[in-house]
């Protein structure tokens, strides 16, 4: 269901609110919470896109958080959760699924602070409002003309906004779009075959040899079972969606040019790294060593998306083009910058089950394996010894000098256990300095310059 050259925008977009009050998504049971999914809350967090931009925290509590394409408001209920204080906004342009992001804000005690309008991303500037963050999930690839979509969130972006938004990949999602092309030759993509469609999907996908590439690579047998409310959402969203179109890195990098933003990062950039993809990353061959050094973050996600296309989503941050300013990265700190930082614990390692893990890897003088409550800013396990678990729990109670934490080191570590020699205030820094540079890249640590 691309726009047609003879279809008025607001004919297509009279479809797209058709196929979502039809099939609202997400369909998570309203009682479903993501307190406990700390990698969703590190995405929606503001602190999170807003470090890697600034090198500074922040403070949410007065912010304005639009949900743009809010669907049935799973993730806008995340990005509550994630920021607290802020004022959540939702649009969409879906009566019905705005009507369920409202209940699912009831149930869960979150109509304070919130409003949810149906309304067309391209009528944002009616608001009259301007947004700190702006998420914009699983919505852009549906737009006819992506920059355009990205223009319209530009102008109601604060001076210092950040939007969060994605593409559906081209290379990744080749299938589907196999299987959505099948499906309009069988004429199930018109408006008025919704109902039908399924069944027919189902039954023809059941019919075909279980080794034709189709079924092979997509097909789950659980699809098949025509009450499976997770099943109906997958078929959906992937076999009989309409407007539904996929996207190279070039693209991406292309329509914020002309959208006027700057890119910030992906947001799963752990997940990107081209070095990853070679089996010693340490010695990658000298030709290819020096070109990746000189080349900028197109360049060097492309090349990523050609050799290993595994990400359904091209999911980015962007902003404004910066002012020229970039702070100096934590990598090149020197002893005194550190000793003139303070360190914040990422908020979403700020939980119960944090600390009390914590307490226990303390306890047993034990490794205390972080990234389980943390994985997606990783690709491997990161593993730290107790002492500096210990460390950490310092800042439990809010941000810490990084002096204080140095001073705390030196007390838990009188000497040197080899030389027996008294450790120096120095050593103590420099010891503290290499353990949080270390967590500072995951963004487990958040340490800034105290201005
Ligand atoms: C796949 S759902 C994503 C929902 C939600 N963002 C999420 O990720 O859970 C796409 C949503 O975008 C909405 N949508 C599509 N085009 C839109 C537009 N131009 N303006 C506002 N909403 C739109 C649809 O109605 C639908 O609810």
């Amino acid at each position: 269901m691309n726009k047609s050259s003879s279809e008025s925008q607001a004919e297509f977009l009279e479809r797209m609110r058709k196929q979502f009050d039809f099939g609202p998504y997400p369909r998570h049971p309203i009682d479903k919470a993501p307190r406990e999914d700390s990698n969703e809350l590190f995405i929606h967090n503001l602190a999170t896109p807003y470090y890697l931009q600034h090198q500074k925290t922040v403070d949410t509590s007065d912010k304005v958080i639009l949900d743009a394409g809010c669907g049935t408001g799973y993730k806008a209920l995340t990005l509550a959760h994630a920021n607290p204080g802020a004022k959540i906004v939702g649009i969409d342009l879906s009566p019905h699924s705005i009507d369920l992001a409202r209940q699912r804000f009831a149930y869960h005690d979150r109509e304070n602070n919130v409003e949810f309008h149906v309304l067309a991303i391209e009528d944002l500037p009616q608001l009259g409002m301007e947004f700190d963050y702006i998420n914009c999930d699983e919505v852009l690839y549906f737009f006819d003309d992506i920059s355009r979509g990205l223009a319209v969130l530009r102008s109601v972006l604060k001076p210092t906004g950040i939007i969060r938004a994605n593409l559906h990949s081209l290379l990744q999602r080749g299938l589907y779009f196999n299987a959505q092309e099948l499906f309009d030759l069988m004429g199930l993509m018109e408006d008025d075959s919704a109902d039908l469609a399924m069944p027919i999907v189902i039954e023809t996908m059941k019919a075909i040899k279980p080794n034709t590439i189709l079924k092979q690579q997509t097909w789950k047998s659980f699809y098949e079972d025509e009450n499976n409310e997770n099943a109906k959402e997958q078929i959906l969203a992937n076999y009989l969606l309409r407007g539904d179109r996929g996207y190279r890195i070039k693209d991406l990098f292309q329509a914020l040019q002309q959208a006027d933003l700057a890119f910030l990062s992906m947001v799963d950039w752990r997940g990107w790294n081209i070095v990853d993809l070679f089996q010693e990353p340490g010695n990658l061959p000298d030709y290819l060593a020096m070109g990746l050094a000189d080349s900028p973050p197109e360049i060097q996600l492309t090349m990523y998306e050609l050799l290993h296309p595994v990400h359904r989503l091209l999911d980015f941050w962007c902003t404004h083009p910066s002012s020229g300013y970039s702070p100096l990265p934590v990598a090149e700190w020197t002893l005194d910058d550190w000793l003139n930082s303070q360190v914040t614990l990422h908020p979403q390692l700020r939980t119960e089950v944090f600390q009390k893990a914590a307490l226990e890897a303390l306890q047993q003088n034990g490794p205390f394996v972080i990234s389980s409550f943390l994985s997606l800013p990783t690709i491997n396990p990161i593993s730290i010894s107790y002492d500096v678990a210990a460390m950490l729990l310092q800042l439990w109670d809010g941000p810490k000098p990084f002096a204080v934490l140095a001073d705390f080191w030196q007390r838990t570590h009188p000497m040197n256990l080899i030389t027996l020699e008294p450790t120096t205030p120095a050593a103590a820094a420099q010891q503290v300095a290499d353990a949080l540079g270390k967590l500072e890249v995951f963004l487990y640590v958040l340490p800034e310059p105290i201005s």
